[in-house]
């Protein structure tokens, strides 16, 4: 059976498959992105999509299966429109109806598609929806993750399409919740779906846990997990939330960074002052704002709050080099983000700084004057939002009382400080080896005729560590966006080849854990 060797691209496996046959997708939209817009990648992806709708280890039920999800494949975006359509914005109180609408529609989606027990868990936020198939006696279990809720969707104007009016162009439908994560979610809704209406049946047993509270934070799914101990009992939990590598390279991410966020107010005098009657008497809230900000980090990009670093799991020599070989461009990169240079922790490459260092970032500042004009005074209060991202073995809550302590030594006693501790999550790694990975693997390749990269991720999940932590349960992250699919941001979409194409690589998924 081939191994899955991280990064090793040009290896040759002893896979099974023959190269014109492994990709079963349909993908013959390949052609409309004949290149990469995040990184290059060069010759490596050429002969990435085929159009084959054939395999060469035929399984009569895999067979089946394939042919359903070929032949739904318009059908599963029009379905998919209806979901995007709801605007579940968990951030947003005026949106509190939308999310519980869109819990419903995920149940009863899940109803539709043949899943058993599906109810909605309540919790003090946004219920959490649950539903399984369990009768695959014998086999291993999957515990599924996703999200159902949504970011926010402004600046509104910068959008081409209506956020929650899902529009296909060029291959990609775009909407809030395209990626991020309906998309991948319902990707794996067809993939069941795809088996149970032609066999009767999954390979393995699946529970789905689908959140709807995961950009606020997951602030109640710990507990959640916690008090369901016994009934999400599990061999392996399978997430599709994250991006793959590039296009044209699928990707198992082994690796989440963490978080810990804060809001930081400073009162400097009761209210606005004239600058000019006072200016020179008090100090500027603003001002001390930058310059508390600007103690943060030195010029080399090193974060100064003393023992940030002590739990920092330095980076493997073997990861490094293969980090080395994976196709990155950092002028496309740049050229890519508009950014007039990269800028980034001194000593550590590009992938290095984003998948492996902690960062320090401030999301936002509020202070004083900013309408057309100029008015001349001193603010009374200044507010900025700051983040930073970890990695093993950081411990959110250890990192945010080093965060606080230094925040009180470093502010000077000219104003009130106060930091208020938001949410944040842990950061999360796996051993690549293990036999659900593998699985995922071979999956993957199947779906998409390409052997997936292994790469760590910059962003967070925070339930991943708590699967690990309270079930003790490994996680196979298998996501099939793409890192320009504008996750967060104005313009979210996703590639309908890769929609495709991860379906059917999730419907071998299920076949490939249960042989595993
Ligand atoms: N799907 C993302 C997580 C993600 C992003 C994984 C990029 C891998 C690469 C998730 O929906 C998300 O946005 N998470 C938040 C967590 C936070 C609100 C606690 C994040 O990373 O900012
Ligand atoms: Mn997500
Ligand atoms: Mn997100």
């Amino acid at each position: 059976m081939a191994r899955f060797v991280p990064f090793d691209l040009a290896r040759k496996y002893e896979a099974k498959w023959d190269r014109s046959s492994e990709c079963l997708a349909n993908v013959a939209d390949s052609a409309e992105h004949p290149q990469s817009t995040r990184r290059t990648f060069g010759a490596i992806c050429t002969s990435t999509f085929s159009t084959f709708s054939t395999f060469s280890t035929p399984s009569t039920d895999m067979n089946a299966v394939i042919d359903f999800i070929n032949t739904n494949r318009d059908k599963y975006v029009d379905e998919l429109k209806a979901y995007l359509a709801i605007p579940s914005i968990s951030a947003l109180p005026q949106h509190a109806a939308d999310v519980k609408r869109c819990a419903e529609w995920t149940a009863d989606e899940m109803r539709r598609i043949g899943m058993e027990n599906v109810k909605l868990v309540e919790t003090p936020g946004y219920p959490v929806v649950y539903g399984d198939w369990l009768h695959a006696e014998g086999a291993p279990t999957i515990l599924f993750y996703g999200h159902y809720d949504v970011q926010p969707v402004d600046p509104l104007d910068l959008w081409e399409s209506p956020p929650f009016e899902a529009t296909v162009r060029d291959g990609e439908i775009y909407a809030r919740g395209a990626a991020d994560d309906k998309g991948q979610v319902f990707m794996h809704f067809k993939a069941i779906e795809a088996h149970l209406k032609q066999n009767g049946k999954l390979p393995c047993n699946i529970k789905i846990i689908l959140e709807g509270e995961e950009e606020v934070g997951s602030a109640n799914l710990d507990n959640f997990v916690k008090a369901h101990k016994d009934e999400l009992k599990a061999d392996v939990v399978v997430i599709s939330d994250s991006p793959m590598f590039d296009r044209g390279i699928p990707s198992i991410c082994y690796g989440l960074r963490g978080l810990v966020y804060f809001q930081i107010d400073l009162r400097g005098t009761k209210s606005d002052l004239h600058s000019g009657s006072f200016g020179g008497a008090v100090a500027n809230p603003a001002f001390v704002l930058a310059n508390v900000l600007a103690q943060m980090k030195d010029r080399g990009g090193h974060i100064k709050i003393p023992g940030f670093y002590d739990d920092v799991r330095d980076l493997r020599e073997e990861e490094r080099e293969q980090w080395k070989r994976l196709p990155f461009n950092e002028k496309r990169y740049a050229k890519e983000l508009g950014a007039p240079r990269l800028w980034g922790e001194t000593g550590y490459s590009t992938l290095e700084r984003v998948w492996a260092r902690p960062t320090f970032e401030v999301n936002g500042i509020l202070s004083g004057f900013t309408g057309e004009g100029a008015k001349t005074v001193i603010p009374a209060v200044a507010m900025a939002k700051v983040s930073m991202r970890l990695v093993p073995n950081q411990d959110p809550d250890k990192i945010a009382q080093l965060f606080e302590d230094y925040v009180k030594k470093v502010a000077p006693k000219t104003v009130e400080v106060k930091v208020t501790r938001m949410h944040g999550g842990k950061p999360w790694m796996t051993d690549f080896d293990n036999k659900y990975v593998q699985a995922a693997g071979r999956a993957i390749k199947q779906g998409f005729g390409q052997e997936p990269v292994f790469n760590r991720e910059g962003g967070s999940i925070p339930v991943v560590a708590t699967f690990q932590e309270i079930l003790g349960l490994p996680s196979v992250l298998f996501g099939v966006g793409l890192p320009d699919e504008n996750a967060h941001a104005p313009n979210e979409k996703l590639d309908l080849g890769n929609f495709h194409g991860g379906i059917i690589a999730s419907a071998f998924l299920y076949d490939e854990i249960a042989k595993s």
